[in-house]
């Protein structure tokens, strides 16, 4: 049985600031979440989740009697032992990150904290150094020392519950010991495993305890932007292998095989395609390379892993044109506009500027996404056309252009697709289609690294 109740305020109700509450709160500790958006509070309030996830809503009625939802900073802060910031982290134009939010989270929590011995934990992503100058900001608004510790966060979007309840590693940033007791207490019960696994989540492969590894602020912070800068460049050099695979023939998925079962190198993260997007590699890159800089030195694998993402999205653009000799005039149907399957999240989504290029080249574009369509429709030019069924995007199209590898796009009938397209072009961006049953009906299939 676990010995520890903590009493926790989570500031931010995005995705890692709600999921790591409902993750709390689900094994027991009195959990609050404070967020100045009055309007995602009172959703909460009455088991509304402000982004799809999947379980979080039946986690957030599970974990109900041990929740509470907060806009009033002066009462977000009762008796709270621990003070986690999970607030957003924009990046700014230059590419670094926009701490305003970070700020503004201190600012309330310094002016209505009362428990001296709080402590706060940064779980946003932030430069390194931010740790030691959000202790110098409450040591200034406060006169007092704060506990102080960086739990950077590793959870993935459409796994985020289950990937903060069976995390591979934990990682507390601090030199206070008594900062580390409380974090242990906070994660006794992930630690140790101990919990009964919520039926409506995907079940833990396999349950050992979670190494926690004690490391300095700085450490930490750092670990996050290692962590997402070495997935990234898996992912780059997966496409660069494909880039090759295109000009000397090879299949990129036979080739990432063989790599990937060298337990040294390991499976996951070497699918090409066209590149990575999201709200976290490319803003996380980007930083790391921005703050290495600044430090005067040029961080030169990170930077090739960005300029070989970028041109990504546009070598499927290129592909196509070959295809037509022009897109001049060409109906393109865009398959999926997410940044991956499984989440409705459009930021920084390769879609938005493929879309941009097809339509600066010319080309009339169709847009087809099993559910990110209304949230596209306000980013995307206004003459692009959206569909809600695939099948009924196709209709007429010089080729299909597979964006996001949704399940529903391999499942798709597409032999009946072939007769009503005008042209049977396929150029797969994901390489998620069936290219062996697709060259049989007939089509022109090009993947990435991989032809039909
Ligand atoms: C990523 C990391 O995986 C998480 O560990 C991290 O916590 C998170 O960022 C974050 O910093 O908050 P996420 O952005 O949800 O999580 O998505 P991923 O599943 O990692 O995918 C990122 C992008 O890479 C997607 O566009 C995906 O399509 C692309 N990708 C991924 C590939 O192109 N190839 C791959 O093999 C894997």
């Amino acid at each position: 049985k676990r010995g520890y109740i903590v009493n926790v305020t989570i500031i931010g109700s995005g995705y890692v600031g709600l999921t790591t509450a409902v993750a709390l709160a689900l094994i027991g500790h009195r959990t609050r979440v404070y967020d100045i958006d009055n309007a995602k509070i009172e959703g909460l309030r009455v088991g509304r989740a402000p982004f799809y996830e999947p379980g979080l809503e039946e986690a957030l009625q599970a974990a109900q009697a041990n929740l509470q939802f907060e806009y009033e900073p002066s009462r977000a802060f009762e008796n709270a032992d621990v003070v986690m910031i999970a607030v957003g982290t924009p990046p700014t134009p230059a590419g670094g990150a926009n701490l305003g939010y970070l700020y503004t989270a201190l600012r309330d929590l310094t002016e209505h904290n009362t428990n001296h011995d709080v402590l706060v934990v940064t779980k946003s992503t932030v430069p390194v150094g931010t740790g030691s100058n959000v202790s110098a900001f409450y040591e200034q608004a406060t006169g007092r020392t704060p506990l102080i510790a960086s739990a950077p966060e590793f959870l993935r979007q459409g796994r985020a519950l289950a990937d903060t309840l069976y995390p591979e590693r934990l990682v507390f940033g601090t030199r206070d010991p008594r900062a580390l007791t409380l974090l242990r207490e906070l994660y006794e019960p992930i630690i140790s495993q101990t919990f009964e696994p919520p039926a409506y989540l995907p079940q833990p492969q396999q349950r050992s305890t979670v190494p926690a590894i004690e490391c300095s602020i700085e450490s930490a912070e750092l670990a996050k932007y290692a962590a997402n800068a070495f997935l990234a460049t898996k992912i780059s050099f997966a496409n660069e292998i494909a880039n090759v695979c295109d000009l000397v023939g090879g299949d990129v998925q036979d080739v990432m095989a063989v790599l990937g079962l060298d337990s040294r190198i390991g499976a996951q993260f070497l699918q090409a395609g066209l590149g990575y997007g999201g709200s976290c590699f490319p803003k996380d890159t980007r930083a790391l390379a921005q703050l290495s800089n600044r430090e005067g030195y040029s961080f030169k694998l990170l930077s090739a892993t960005i300029e070989v993402n970028n041109d990504q999205r546009f070598r499927v653009i290129d592909k196509l044109e070959r295809h037509f000799g022009t897109l001049q005039g060409k109906d393109i149907t865009v398959l999926g506009l997410t940044f991956k399957a499984g989440t409705d999240d459009l930021r920084d989504a390769p879609s938005l500027d493929i879309i941009a290029e097809l339509v600066s080249r010319g080309a009339r574009v169709t847009a087809h996404d099993p559910v990110a369509l209304d949230a596209a429709g306000k980013m995307l030019p206004a003459h692009v056309r959206l569909c809600s069924e695939a099948q009924e995007a196709l209709k007429g199209a010089d080729a299909a252009l597979l964006v996001t590898e949704w399940p529903e796009y391999r499942a798709l009938d597409w032999r009946a697709a072939q007769r009503s397209m005008r042209h049977n072009v396929i150029i797969d961006g994901r390489n998620a289609l069936d290219h062996h049953l697709l060259a049989e009906i007939g089509f022109v299939y090009e993947g990435v690294g991989r032809v039909g």
